[in-house]
């Protein structure tokens, strides 16, 4: 006699993992969105992350992080973040590293020097291009590394924030 006990489960198990797919955690914790302000949104930590709809539609943010991903990170770290000869994958970096550790090296650099190769990440503390626009590139690399984004730029994106070019100007100074 046939039981419908094992599809029922086979069904539960499927929808379970459709469910947690792809926002499972990064070394920022969940990324799912759980508050936002003028369209930058947190996570339930208070990380910046990302929010991608159904149809594939990206918040301003996270459009703004490619562009300047790509104009002040992409000759070392490769497109899309997924490394180089010069440079690590952010988008494996990123599984692990959290947006504190992010923070700390991208505003301080770093320098890894052996026998073999002669690797130097530059500080950017005092580039208002790159740190105007830091939780900006840190979303975008964290769609990509938690697999929510795929490669290229990103077709479709949220309008701009009401206050978001005011912010930009202020920081641009
Ligand atoms: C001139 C080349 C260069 C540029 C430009 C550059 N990086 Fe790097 N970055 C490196 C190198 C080399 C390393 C590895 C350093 C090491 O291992 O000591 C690195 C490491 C990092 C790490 C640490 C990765 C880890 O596994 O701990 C982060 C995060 C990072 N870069 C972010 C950025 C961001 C964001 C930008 C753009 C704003 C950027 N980098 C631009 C060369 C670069």
């Amino acid at each position: 006699m046939i039981t419908p006990r094992g599809p029922a489960l086979w069904a539960a198990a499927a929808l379970y993992l459709f469910t947690i797919s792809p926002l499972a955690a990064d070394g920022s914790g969940d990324p799912a969105a759980a508050s936002s302000s003028d369209g930058e949104y947190s996570d339930k930590a208070g990380n910046p992350t990302f929010k991608i709809d159904q149809d594939g539609t990206v918040d301003w943010y996270t459009s703004v992080g490619y562009i300047r991903y790509t104009a002040n990170c992409m000759q070392c770290h490769g497109p899309d973040g997924l490394g180089s000869t010069f440079a690590p994958s952010l988008v494996d970096a990123l599984q692990t590293l959290d947006y504190a550790g992010f923070m700390d090296t991208v505003t301080n650099g770093k320098k890894n020097v052996s026998a073999s190769q002669d690797l130097v990440m530059p500080a950017f503390g005092n580039n208002p291009n790159v740190m105007c626009f830091i939780d900006a590139i840190f979303v975008y690399l964290r769609a990509r590394s938690d697999g929510a984004l795929g490669r290229g730029q990103p077709q479709k994106n949220a309008p701009r924030p009401e206050g978001y070019s005011a912010t930009e100007n202020a920081c641009m100074g």
